[in-house]
């Protein structure tokens, strides 16, 4: 039943709501209420330190591979200034429409482009990235959102350039994907990787980890079980 209603709404010109936020999903794009992933990411951020620094000095958020432009969303509405960025020119356009939908064109830019590159010379407080969830090459747009040759290892090597210190990435991963393999690659790259949250569909289970770079403690690699949020 369950891929009977995604089969409805899948590649489809959707209108989905998340938490009272609309989301317009054009038909080339990542749905992330279909494939929860998306949703259960925005829902795990973390708030910004309260601060009465003016706007001009508000915490900064890049959202790696914006997709909808969900977590970008849900990152300004925590208080961030946020900048997502996508390879997808289709998402690209889907994301700047719910930003605008969302009336949030002062809090929100998105940017198209490969992974750092939009953002080269720019510093975060957070950087969010749901990821796509296997190794491979895609097959076309949409696919982008499934599956990449490499990119935790680019997302790795990349972070520590644009994190500020104290600053963290937020990264959901399911069991239904090569979980196991990208905590390994975060891990190589000398990355600290700790569960903050997960929860179990019965067909797979996501989880959201905060990653942190720079530190001397051991990546801590979770079996994928889910956790409470922290
Ligand atoms: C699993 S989807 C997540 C979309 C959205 N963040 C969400 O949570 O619903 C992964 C996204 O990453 C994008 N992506 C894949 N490779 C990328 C790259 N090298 N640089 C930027 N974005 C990329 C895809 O186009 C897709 O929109």
């Amino acid at each position: 039943m369950r891929h009977q209603l995604i089969g409805r709404r899948y590649r489809r010109l959707v209108l989905e709501r998340v938490d009272g936020v609309p989301l317009v999903i054009l038909p080339d794009v990542f749905n992330p209420v279909l494939l929860r992933s998306g949703a259960f990411l925005a829902r795990n951020l973390p708030a910004p330190v309260p601060s009465r620094a003016p706007d001009s000095m508000r915490p900064r958020a890049l959202d790696m591979g914006t997709g909808s432009g969900i977590g970008a969303i849900f990152a300004a509405r925590l208080g961030y200034q946020v900048v997502g960025v996508d390879l997808n020119p289709e998402a690209v356009r889907c994301a700047r429409i719910n930003v605008l939908l969302n009336d949030l064109e002062a809090r929100v830019e998105i940017h198209s482009g490969d992974m750092f590159a939009p953002v080269a010379g720019q510093c975060f407080d957070l950087v969010a990235f749901n990821p796509p969830f296997f190794r491979g090459l895609p097959s076309d747009r949409l696919d982008q959102a499934w599956r990449a040759p490499d990119v935790i290892e680019r997302f790795a090597a990349g972070l520590g350039q644009v994190l500020r210190p104290g600053g963290e990435a937020r990264i959901v991963l399911s069991t239904d994907g090569e979980w196991r393999a990208m905590l390994d690659a975060l891990a190589s790259f000398g990355l600290v990787v700790r569960p903050t949250a997960g929860k179990d569909y019965g067909n797979e289970v996501l989880t959201v980890y905060a990653v942190t770079s720079g530190s001397t403690r051991p990546a801590a690699v979770s079996d994928g079980r889910p956790l409470p949020a922290s």
